[in-house]
């Protein structure tokens, strides 16, 4: 490393990315979590070239309602990036965020999570895309590991700790023991596939089109993974007949909900099925007594850990901070870092 290099790391805040694919959380050493903002950028068509126009929360705001030279885009799909430039741009604003604007000297060391599935070039474009945003040292952590030091399991003892993070994107299963990944498997399947068999319920059940902010939010209204015995809960939603063209307003029940959910419900429970399967004998057995995690934004559905728990006959807990689980842990091991760093790499 240069030492120019060193030297502008002496004004730069060591950094802890969560880049996902609904949110992203930034975490400073010393600090805590310093932002947390949707992964939404907008760029704007100035003459031909894209230039950033708004990003995070206000640029939420304008997905799906843009006119023809604003895009509102979510770089990160599936957990991993979909349009590099966007993606750049995104960190490079949380990075200048991070330093009141004076990123010109900024060079921080900058630990940022990636999907276990993910393929070598799609970390790789992670790890490039931190470091075109100026970063001086980046480096990698799988997101179950950075899951489960952030919701406080054991992660260095010998024994089998289990955390089921369910993001966006993806969800993300595994079995760490001494501070290793023993088993893991990551799905295309996250709160982003559920908005999306909410839109496809409502066209094919009510004939009624939807966005997906709206489907968002009716998942967390009224939401459920398990239908209850009481009185359902009920929501009225708006959208577009699609028969005859116009807006229209519907009363959808929870127990819709909930049969509409069942399809991505299922194939997370399949996920966690075929890692416990999957597990070592002995830390089978640990997991028997210590049960299982949940983390991620998923988490919250409302009865998922009571229906992963009765699939399974395992104890299910969720994280204190579902949401923030990521971004706690790989701060703390910005914040550990030499007692922690053998969970770090770098993708070549
Ligand atoms: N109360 C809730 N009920 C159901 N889902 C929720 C709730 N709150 C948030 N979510 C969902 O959680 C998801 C976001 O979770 P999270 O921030 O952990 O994902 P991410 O880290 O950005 O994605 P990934 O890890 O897959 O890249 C969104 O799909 C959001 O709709
Ligand atoms: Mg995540």
């Amino acid at each position: 490393m240069s030492i120019i290099s060193k030297f502008l790391g002496l004004f730069s805040s060591d950094m802890a990315i969560d880049l996902g694919t609904a949110n992203t959380l930034v975490y400073v050493s010393n600090k805590g979590i310093v932002e947390n903002q949707p992964s939404v950028v907008a760029m704007l068509n100035d003459r031909g070239m894209m230039v950033p126009h708004a990003f995070g929360e206000q640029a939420k705001k304008m997905l799906g309602r843009t006119p023809a030279d604003i895009l509102a885009i979510r770089p990160l799909k599936d957990g991993v990036i979909a349009d590099f430039k966007g993606a750049e741009e995104m960190i490079k604003y949380f990075i200048n965020n991070v330093h009141n604007k004076k990123a010109f000297f900024a060079r921080p060391r900058v630990i940022v999570c990636v999907p276990s599935g993910s393929t070598p070039v799609e970390r790789r474009a992670i790890q490039d895309a931190v470091e075109c945003a100026g970063a001086r040292e980046v480096y990698l952590i799988e997101e179950p590991m950075a899951a489960a030091i952030g919701a406080n399991l054991p992660i260095t003892e010998p024994t089998g700790s289990m955390i089921v993070d369910i993001g966006g994107g993806t969800t993300e299963v595994g079995i760490i023991s001494l501070g290793g990944i023993v088993y893991a498997k990551s799905v295309r399947v996250g709160g982003d596939t559920m908005d999306e068999a909410i839109v496809a319920y409502i066209r094919k059940n009510h004939n009624l089109l939807i966005g997906e902010s709206t489907a968002e939010m009716i998942k967390k209204e009224i939401g459920t993974a398990i239908k209850s015995k009481d009185k359902p809960r009920t929501m009225d939603i708006k959208g577009r007949d699609l028969i005859r063209g116009i807006p229209k307003e519907i009363v959808l029940s929870e127990s819709d909900v909930a049969d509409s959910l069942a399809e991505p419900v299922n194939q997370i429970l399949t996920a966690v099925k075929h890692v416990l399967e999957s597990a070592p004998p002995e830390l089978s057995a640990d997991i028997v007594d210590r049960g299982i995690v949940l983390s991620g934004g998923g988490a919250l559905l409302k009865g998922l850990d009571q229906k992963i728990s009765a699939d399974t006959g395992l104890p299910v807990i969720v994280a204190e901070e579902p949401l923030s689980c990521v971004a706690l842990g790989t701060g703390r091991v910005l914040e550990e870092f030499n007692e922690l760093k053998h969970v770090l790499f770098r993708q070549d």
